[in-house]
């Protein structure tokens, strides 16, 4: 297989180790693994300390299944299959999907691997642009007219990363009847699902809505547990499932052991796990919008509905956002992730407000701004 750089990690690989303030992290503050065991209850202390760290079970530790599964309205503990991380399970999935001839549509600007692994097996890609002057809105009936008799995968990503923006009920429903009429798959990458800044917004997971629907989940977002790399497929499509699981004989075969159990501890105790994750969220925006209330004629900025990232723009006559985003780097070590880094072309930049160092970046931030942007 031949694959394009996926230009977002190579521009991590660069400065994600090395810069003080991640300004632009897509996750929330990682647990520390004293703090997660704490969660632990009787059953999983035991299966902690009992652990015997060979192979694991290729679906997935079954407990992990139940705890996954239990997320959803409508599925079954065998309906879940685990992966490394969601990217593994975009990469097998893709794989299995889609070919030559084949076609897919994928919201954009957004997380390279779900057009990128599509396109590297011979599919040809549509990317459904997302705009800032609507809101980052899908625009459904463009989506419609992008549809082809070939189209097999609509990819669609809410809370999105990098906009933030979440599928709205109309939107949802219109999505859901494309996908019926044409007989396409839905994929929902899901990964900052429970991170809804409003409760009520939140629409039904892809897999409880469709039975060919598809679920990305992964513990690395609203979990706070990147380090983990568990992530999930559900769907109702048994079918899939066992092409998948086929599939990923040939990737990583299981997921590690401890890590399995750290995810069982992390899920059973959900509900604490995403408050956390949401009252960092929810303290730290708190600064982002207060930042954006006194620079508002220096950047634009489309509150996000849900998730741990956002994608103002700097509007500065004459700055552009690669330059001003490095200069920042070497002169304050504060990182932001140009929206270059995803292809899209007007000066907009990713913000991440999950991890706890935010009011520190930010304040080196400003005070950069200040003296550079006037
Ligand atoms: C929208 C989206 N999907 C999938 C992933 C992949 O998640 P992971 O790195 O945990 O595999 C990411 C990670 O940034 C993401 O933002």
């Amino acid at each position: 297989m031949r694959i394009a750089d996926f230009a977002l990690e190579r521009y991590f690989a660069q400065w994600e180790f090395t810069a003080e303030h991640l300004l632009c992290a897509s996750d929330v503050e990682g647990y520390s693994m004293s703090k997660l065991l704490t969660l632990a209850d009787t059953e999983t202390r035991k299966l902690w300390k009992g652990l015997k760290l060979g192979y694991t079970e290729s679906a997935g530790h079954p407990l992990l299944r139940a705890e996954i599964a239990a997320t959803y309205d409508t599925v079954e503990p065998d309906e879940v299959l685990t992966f490394a991380g969601a990217e593994e399970a975009i990469f097998c999935l893709m794989n299995v999907l889609v070919g030559p001839g084949d076609h897919v549509i994928a919201t954009w600007p957004g997380y390279q691997s779900l057009y990128e692994v599509a396109r590297a097996t011979g599919a040809e890609i549509t990317l459904h642009g997302l705009h800032e002057s609507d809101g980052w809105a899908v625009d459904i009936e463009r989506l419609r007219s992008e549809v082809r008799p070939a189209t097999r995968v609509i990819v669609v990503n809410t809370p999105h990363n990098p906009t933030g923006m979440m599928l709205d009920r109309t939107t949802y429903d219109g999505l859901m009847e494309i996908a019926e009429d044409g007989g396409i798959r839905l994929f929902m990458d899901e990964v900052y699902r429970g991170l809804e800044f409003d409760e009520t917004d939140r629409l039904a997971a892809g897999a409880d809505a469709l039975p060919t629907a598809i679920s990305l989940g992964v513990m690395s977002k609203a979990y706070a547990l990147a380090g983990l790399r568990i992530g999930w497929i559900a769907t109702h499509d048994r079918d899939l499932l066992a092409r998948l699981a086929a599939f990923k004989d040939y990737t990583t075969i299981c997921s590690s052991g401890p890590s399995e159990i750290l995810a069982i501890i992390a899920l059973r105790a959900r509900d604490r796990v995403l408050e956390r994750s949401r009252a960092i969220i929810a303290a730290n925006l708190e600064h982002v919008d207060g930042f954006f209330d006194d620079y508002l004629d220096r950047f634009t900025w489309i509150r996000p509905s849900g998730g741990s990232v956002g994608f103002p723009r700097l509007t500065v006559p004459g700055v552009s956002i690669d330059d001003w985003a490095a200069d920042l780097a070497k002169a304050e070590g504060v990182l932001l992730l140009p929206g270059s880094v995803f292809g899209y072309a007007g000066n907009h930049f990713r913000l991440g407000f999950g991890r706890t160092d935010l009011p520190k970046g930010l304040a080196r931030l400003e005070a950069y701004a200040a003296k550079t942007l006037r």
